[in-house]
């Protein structure tokens, strides 16, 4: 038998919605026990909450269906997986498995695929600050660097002076779709005219080559005809390049493809909003063939297409289990429970409103409540609004898709970031980040000598560092 738990009685005004034409939203109000097979209550048991969950079952799909989409419409296409959406070690490894290759945006970035084994010439390397020393290792490595601004291309040119060497480049670019606003703080304009500027730039010069075109027109784009607009400019621009014999190697999109998370302000359920991941392929392959048909008159193979999605490969791979620490009734009446897990694990509830279930079946019927998480800070709200059974402390909730941009961006404030494990094989579960702990969170820490006294006794925080001396 469940123990139903007792809710003071309570008169509550009736509040008509808002009328629509769509009809409601769908709401789930059933319960998720389990992951990928395995019971959530025993993934707390045994690594505690919160906790992320991610599922390599689902990685992998994610990933070959993608791949596919691509594969049966262009003859050579090139996916880099986006570390910035997501870099633990083994979720790349999966994907460097299945054949994606790294695309970086910093030094750490960088390194970071290096060390998992990711070849240079497997990287493509973004951003918009890229210190000497990086970019000195990037080129020696033979990584595909795409520039960001007029600065660096002249630092990779006199690097490329002071090795006699011809550094081959890929220009990042920006530009007007006509269906999505203009990410113009990266890359080169080519409305303006500075895009063929740097093109003319990197021709002139003995120590640069022209390698590639790069541009990543926004993200969660919901409409594959922005991408058709993107490619068929990005093609235009190639066969202009290539009109005195440079052959470019590739033709980078960039990435954007929306998973099917929901994102705040858009009525309709996700995979209502959402188009399937087909129909951009489709856009994207079609666009791609007519505009690099020329090559193909020719008598020439097509440029590679490289495409960078993240979000729309590993979102719906990964949960975040978060436990009830307290409720609340507020002032209008309505109930809220509080989160041990809140913007600090879940950085993108910012923008989206993510899909939460319970882990156990329902006590009663739902009711629209609000989520807080355990900071002691007034942003820190997971949901503003969800349907939800009544809660009772210590209840387990599901939230996904957490996968794109949450432990990237998860932040040590207030809270230890939580552990993250994976589903694999049969049932089986891996830690694949460790919980924090004091250790790991203030190893970093140095106390110099003349504070390492405290009233007379040496001060003994453990594990807190004295300098030397
Ligand atoms: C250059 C570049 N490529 C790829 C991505 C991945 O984007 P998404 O996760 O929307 O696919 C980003 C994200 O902002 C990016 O800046």
């Amino acid at each position: 038998m469940t123990d139903l738990t007792w809710e003071v009685p309570r008169i509550m005004p009736l509040e008509f919605q808002s009328l629509n034409k769509f009809g409601h939203r769908r709401v789930r109000t059933d319960a998720q026990a389990t992951i990928d097979g395995v019971a959530i209550d025993g993934l707390v048991e045994r690594f505690g909450s919160p906790l992320y969950v991610t599922s390599e079952q689902r990685l992998r799909a994610n990933i070959r269906r993608i791949r596919q989409a691509f594969a049966e419409r262009v003859p050579n296409v090139i996916h880099g997986w986006s570390y910035k959406t997501n870099y633990n070690g083994a979720v790349c490894t999966i994907l460097h498995q299945e054949g994606s290759w790294a695309e970086v945006v910093s030094r750490f970035e960088y390194e970071k695929a290096r060390a998992l084994g990711v070849p240079g010439e497997h990287i493509l390397f973004n951003g918009p600050n890229k210190s000497r020393a990086i970019l000195e290792r990037a080129i020696a490595d033979g990584a595909l660097i795409h520039v960001d601004h007029l600065d660096e291309l002249e630092f990779i040119e006199r690097i490329g002076r002071e090795r006699s060497a011809c550094v081959p480049v890929t220009l990042r670019l920006n530009l007007n779709t006509g269906y999505t606003e203009s990410w113009s703080r990266f890359g080169f304009n080519l409305e303006s005219g500075a895009a063929r500027a740097a093109i003319a730039r990197v021709k002139s010069s003995p120590h640069l080559r022209m390698n590639g075109l790069h541009c990543h027109i926004g993200t969660f784009i919901l409409d594959p005809r922005a991408y058709a607009a993107e490619v068929a400019a990005l093609c235009t621009l190639a066969r202009e390049v290539e009109a005195d014999g440079t052959r470019l190697g590739y033709i980078d999109i960039g990435g954007g493809l929306p998973s099917r998370n929901a994102l705040q302000g858009i009525y309709l359920p996700p995979e209502q909003a959402v188009p399937d991941i087909e129909e951009y392929a489709e856009a994207i392959g079609s666009a791609f063939l007519v505009g690099t048909a020329y090559r193909v008159e020719n008598g020439e193979d097509r440029p590679a297409l490289v495409f960078e999605s993240g979000r729309a490969v590993i979102d719906d791979a990964q949960s975040l289990i978060t436990s009830v620490v307290g409720r609340k009734e507020l002032a209008d009446g309505r109930p809220a429970a509080i989160l041990d897990a809140g913007l600090n694990a879940l950085f993108t509830a910012l923008w989206y409103d993510h899909p939460v279930r319970l882990a156990s079946p329902a006590r009663g019927e739902p009711r629209d409540t609000v989520l807080y998480g355990p900071l002691c800070m007034n942003i820190d709200v997971v949901r503003r609004s969800v349907q939800l059974p009544p809660l009772a402390v210590g209840d387990r909730l599901v939230v996904n898709p957490v996968g794109a941009y949450n432990t990237t961006q998860s932040m040590q404030f207030i809270e230890y970031r939580p552990a993250t494990v994976l589903i694999h094989g049969e049932r089986e579960v891996s830690v694949i980040r460790e919980a924090e702990s004091l250790e790991v969170v203030c190893g970093p820490e140095r106390i110099p000598p003349h504070l390492s006294r405290v009233g007379g006794e040496t001060a003994r925080i453990v594990p807190l560092r004295t300098t030397g001396g």
